[in-house]
């Protein structure tokens, strides 16, 4: 793990059309999303909490460090097998030191929910793009529980938390259709007398609400249009669970697509999530005339997961409407570096919050296309790709931005385009998607230093 003082080197890479298909049967790292989770309701629960399959991101690790942090025993027995001692609801302790969560937005957020209905004293910082990220859509509606928020300027890390010695339970709408949100005022419930209500007026993923039932929350889900009302009763006695992770789909996406992209390509993606309200990707690449079967649908850990069959195909250019934005808010870089590739122009829908994520993503997907000869516009919060029908020129050096996503799609691309693109850094990339490289390597795809 780093902070910034620490971090490792600077990794450029450069990504080249590989001369051959890109074949092969994989699996991808955990869900981030999951493991997180994981990681926290585990240490929230009395008694064990087993994992298979955990994330050992960057960012998973700052999770399972803060969580030792708190007072959970927190083991890592290798191959993605974990185990959490927890201290029960309103159990955790005084943490010795500042929390550094690193990248990670998910990570800081969620654990402002659950400091905020625990009445101890605690800092949270993180890296440069972390600071820089808006914190006040959790700390605004977490002060009404009676926690207290000190904050630099605009809300951002790093962050000081009393939390409320009594917390009061929320009743909240979501004015940002936020996952994070969603769960921070939740897990600030869990300690606090009485029902929590939040509203949702687009669905968002629902890991929290599904897990937090796992381990034996009473939590209530009213459909309501688009959106959702969950009502959380609070102090349950949660108990220790055995959680597996399954594959990751927003990692998956990275190998699908270049599969997709690469001629004469078919690969296997095996285990991984397809929850309904993780996977608008699919559904755009279906509708794009992608070539992708899903075999072996089965339920594992309370989630949906299938098996991926992807081979190589031209893809048409479709509207995404910005109701599908929630389903499928991290493929966006990913999703129009495929539309650069396909035939006809591209326009995503509703791209709002694709400003506040690990960078200005809106921006640096639209200039990741740019220096490689796509043409791009950027219309209020919509983006249109226009395809080139055939490979991108490529030959553009692309800034990171320190997004592991924007890394990630920006070598995917390199694998079609004419020239190679390069990448100022990609040791990012190890905050979701560890092993990329090799696993990229291993089915075709061909990156190199630079
Ligand atoms: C996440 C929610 C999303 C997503 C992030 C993970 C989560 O963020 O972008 O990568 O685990 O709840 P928002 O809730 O801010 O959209």
């Amino acid at each position: 793990m780093h902070s910034d003082q620490t971090r490792p080197q600077i990794r450029p890479l450069i990504a080249r059309r590989p001369a051959g298909p890109i074949t092969g049967r994989i699996s991808v790292p955990g869900d981030k999303s999951i493991s997180h989770r994981a990681l926290m309701f585990g240490a929230l629960a009395v008694g064990e909490t087993r994992i298979t399959g955990l994330l050992e991101g960057e960012d998973v690790l700052r999770t399972a460090a803060a969580m030792r942090a708190l007072g959970a025993e927190v083991v890592n027995h290798g191959g993605g097998r974990w185990s959490v001692a927890g201290r029960g609801i309103g159990g955790l302790t005084e943490p010795a030191d500042v929390l550094d969560m690193g990248n990670s937005g998910t990570a800081a957020r969620l654990l402002c929910g659950i400091l905020a209905s625990h009445p101890i004293f605690s800092v949270l910082t993180g890296d440069a793009s972390l600071r820089g990220r808006p914190m006040r859509r959790v700390t605004d509606p977490l002060s009404a529980t009676g926690a207290r928020f000190t904050s630099r300027e605009g809300g951002r890390l790093p962050l000081a938390i009393e939390g409320a010695e009594d917390a009061m339970p929320l009743e909240y709408r979501l004015p940002v259709a936020s996952a994070q949100v969603k769960s921070a005022i939740l897990l600030a419930g869990l300690n606090a007398r009485g029902i929590t209500r939040v509203e949702e007026p687009e669905a968002t993923r629902d890991h929290s609400e599904n897990m937090l039932r796992h381990f034996g929350a009473q939590v209530a889900v009213e459909t309501v249009g688009e959106g959702r009302i969950i009502h959380l009763t609070g102090q349950p006695e949660l108990r220790g669970a055995d959680v597996d992770v399954p594959g990751d789909v927003s990692s998956a996406a990275f190998p699908l697509a270049a599969a997709l992209l690469v001629p004469g390509s078919r690969l296997r993606i095996d285990g991984v999530g397809l929850n309904p309200l993780r996977a608008g990707l699919l559904l755009c690449l279906q509708e794009m005339g992608a070539d992708i079967v899903v075999e072996n649908r089965r339920t594992e850990g309370g989630e949906p997961v299938g098996d991926l069959v992807v081979a190589h195909g031209a893809l048409r250019a479709i509207d995404v409407p910005p109701g599908r934005a929630p389903s499928m808010i991290d493929e966006y870089p990913i999703l129009a570096v495929l539309a650069s590739c396909g035939n006809g122009a591209t326009r995503m829908r509703g791209l709002k919050e694709l400003r506040v994520k690990e960078s200005d993503r809106l921006s640096a997907t639209a200039a990741l296309l740019t220096v490689n000869g796509v043409r791009v516009e950027i219309e209020g919060d919509d983006l249109i790709v226009h395809g080139t029908g055939g490979p991108p020129a490529g030959g553009g050096h692309v800034a990171t931005h320190m997004d592991h996503r924007i890394a990630m799609s920006a070598l995917v691309l390199g694998q079609a385009t004419a020239a190679p693109v390069s990448v100022d850094d990609s040791a990012f990339i190890d905050t979701s998607f560890t092993g990329f490289v090799g696993l990229m390597t291993g089915i075709g795809a061909v990156l190199d230093p630079a």
